[in-house]
């Protein structure tokens, strides 16, 4: 398939070039646009067919439902069942912008977008290309993150390319997303909302903002709470083993020291400890502590190194869990394929 690459503003989008894309969505076509969190990959809700072929592209499990993304609150309300104006005070705050809500479907979401389930996740995303294509395209997108099934989500242009071109009619590119992680997940159809999925909002900012809105936000780390459907599945991983280190410095080094020794290794750190680990491996730096977007926008790319540097194993040190540093700990440790307590 040919594909074709359009190159937008990220700021002030050509309703001409956005439109291309948006006459394959019509046409029941997938497209990649991007998005404030992560590359999306996108395709008509209403139909059912064009929301199979997402699927499709990705070599996405069919248990793995997508989320909706929207450009207008009476498009959020043309998808769920509930009354929206019921959820002005979270609407309000959060949207448009990186979290994402779950309530109960409304009969025109197909079952094919939803994996069977009679739930749907909304998506009101900030980013001015993924708004505008919406908006002119006049329909919900779904869309999962624009990766092959099982890597890293895509958050610069060179990811979107090496995992989907040619395998899409249309691309839109806009130079590097703005979070690097995926959006934060809020189940509104329990009660009290429970937080399934942590993302660049953090636990602490939901809590400051929605002050008398009770989140439940679950240890993510424990096995048995219920999470978003497709973070059960292994995800983000680079093809070498990659082993998380939690415990003090000086331990971690330790422990490092033993995994590498005798062999080609790289280790996921802070600008703070690259020092401290430069005679163990080689360090991959993801972003000074002082400034934790940072590291979240350069994780994933930086998982996608790991791949092309033709090693015999990869380490990562962990990341204090506050903040967005929940939701980085939270996809290095799917990353992951062990993790010890030093
Ligand atoms: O930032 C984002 O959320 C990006 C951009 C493209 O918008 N999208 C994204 O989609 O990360 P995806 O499909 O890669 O991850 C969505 C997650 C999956 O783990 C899926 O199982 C979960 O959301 N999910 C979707 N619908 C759900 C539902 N009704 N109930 C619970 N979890 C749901
Ligand atoms: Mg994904």
């Amino acid at each position: 398939m040919n594909t074709e690459i359009i190159q937008v503003d990220p700021i002030r989008p050509d309703e001409g070039a956005v439109s291309v894309a948006v006459s394959y969505l019509r046409k029941g076509n997938a497209v990649v646009f991007p998005t404030e969190t992560v590359y999306g990959l996108g395709a008509n809700a209403l139909d059912s067919d064009a929301v199979k072929s997402i699927f499709m592209v990705k070599g996405r499990p069919h248990d793995n439902p997508l989320l909706l993304h929207v450009s207008s609150l009476e498009m959020a309300q043309r998808c769920i069942s509930e009354d929206l104006s019921c959820y002005s005070r979270l609407t309000d705050k959060l949207w448009p912008g990186p979290v994402t809500l779950i309530f109960h479907k409304s009969a025109e979401i197909p079952l094919t977008a939803t994996a069977g389930l009679d739930t749907v996740g909304i998506r009101f995303p900030a980013h001015p290309v993924a708004r505008l294509m919406i908006e002119l395209a006049g329909i919900p997108v779904a869309a999962p993150s624009a990766n092959l099934s099982g890597k890293p989500s895509p958050t610069e242009e060179s990811h979107v390319l090496e995992d989907l071109m040619d395998r899409v009619p249309c691309i839109l590119l806009a130079g590097k997303t703005v979070f690097g992680l995926e959006s934060t997940i809020i189940d509104l159809t329990q009660d009290p909302p429970v937080l399934l999925r942590p993302g660049p909002i953090s636990p602490e900012q939901l809590r400051e903002t929605l002050d008398d809105i009770a989140i439940t936000i679950p240890d993510i780390s424990d096995e048995h709470i219920p999470k978003a459907p497709g973070m059960k599945y292994r995800h983000y991983s680079p093809d070498v083993d990659l082993i998380l280190i939690q415990g003090d410095l000086e331990q971690v080094v330790k422990e490092a020291k033993d995994l590498a020794k005798a062999s080609r290794a790289a280790i996921l750190c802070c600008e703070e400890h690259k020092q401290a680990f430069a005679s163990v491996a080689i360090p991959v730096v993801l972003g000074s502590l002082e400034r934790p977007y940072e590291i979240a926008m350069n994780l994933f790319g930086a998982l996608r190194r790991l791949s092309d540097m033709n090693l015999d194993i990869a380490i990562s040190e962990s990341f204090p869990e506050k903040g967005i540093g929940l939701a980085i700990m939270n996809r290095l440790s799917k990353a992951a394929s062990k993790i010890i307590r030093v």
